[in-house]
């Protein structure tokens, strides 16, 4: 049986993908910072999968301690970590178009600081396995959009450590990965005010993740196509171009 552990496993597209992987009879650990959503979570799964190979330890990614002790956990009296999906994220839209310094402090802490310090961990069992480090990031990422400076930095910067790994874990004999949902239907997407094109469920994202992970490796896994397929589009768009589309989708 082969394990994967993923971060923000408690909700959203983590939960369902801790769903998805556990009816393919993977052995699943979740993690999150919240015990009574982690505990809730694992009841649903397993009331909803009747399997039992789920676990789930409190972790907060922003903490280097926190995840040294869990992974430690995890190897030592669990399983050897196959696949690690390195998914949680803070998500706060900044709807002013203020600038919030704490609001960039605290996505850096969490989305880019968290990404890190899983890595760093999991880097030293993980070496010379062939095992598989996914990076959940966000088309948000490929280029800055209005009022996304935030959450949209943190994305861009976990897609340029992804494809830098790419590369310099080959020799660790790591396999790294990046993942760029489009709009999915989660608690964190709940907040947006705009009308989000090509939502889709988290059930929906679980199935393209599960697939991309589990069949020939993939260095960048998206989802749906049309719209991360536009959005790179737009990333090599020349400026006046690019700010005409954002003017006219909303007067920016
Ligand atoms: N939904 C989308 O449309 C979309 C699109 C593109 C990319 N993404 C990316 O997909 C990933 C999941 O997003 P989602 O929409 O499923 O989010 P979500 O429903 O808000 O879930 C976020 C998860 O992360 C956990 N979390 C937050 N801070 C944490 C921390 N410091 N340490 C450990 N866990 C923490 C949360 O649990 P606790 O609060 O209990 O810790 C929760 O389980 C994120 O990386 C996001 O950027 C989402």
């Amino acid at each position: 049986m082969q394990t994967i552990w993923i971060t923000g496993g408690s909700s959203g597209i983590g939960f369902a993908v801790a769903k998805k992987f556990i009816n393919e009879n993977w052995r699943v650990i979740i993690s999150s910072r919240n015990e009574n959503n982690l505990e809730e979570a694992i009841k649903k799964i397993e009331e909803e999968t009747n399997k039992k190979n789920i676990f789930a330890i409190k972790c907060d990614v922003s903490k280097y301690e926190d995840v040294k002790k869990t992974i430690n956990e995890i190897e030592k009296n669990i399983a050897p970590i196959d696949i690690a999906l390195l998914n949680a994220a803070a998500y706060s839209p900044n709807k002013t178009q203020d600038f919030d310094i704490k609001n960039y402090e605290l996505l850096i802490e969490v989305n880019l600081n968290g990404t890190l310090n899983c890595i760093d961990v999991l880097k030293e069992f993980m070496k010379n396995r062939n095992n598989h480090i996914a990076i959940v990031s966000s088309p948000v990422g490929f280029r800055g959009m209005p009022t996304a400076g935030a959450y949209g930095m943190t994305k861009a910067a976990q897609l340029n450590l992804a494809e830098s790994l790419y590369f310099d874990f080959k020799k660790l004999d790591i396999k790294i990965s990046v993942i760029n949902p489009g709009f999915i239907d989660t608690e964190s997407t709940r907040l947006n005010s705009f009308k989000m094109p090509f939502l889709k469920s988290a059930n929906y994202a679980a199935d393209k993740i599960f697939y991309g992970l589990t069949n020939k490796y993939k260095f960048e896994i998206y989802f749906p196509f049309i719209i991360v397929f536009l959005v790179k589009i737009m990333r090599v768009l020349p400026l006046k171009i690019y700010s005409f589309i954002w003017k006219k989708l909303g007067n920016f």
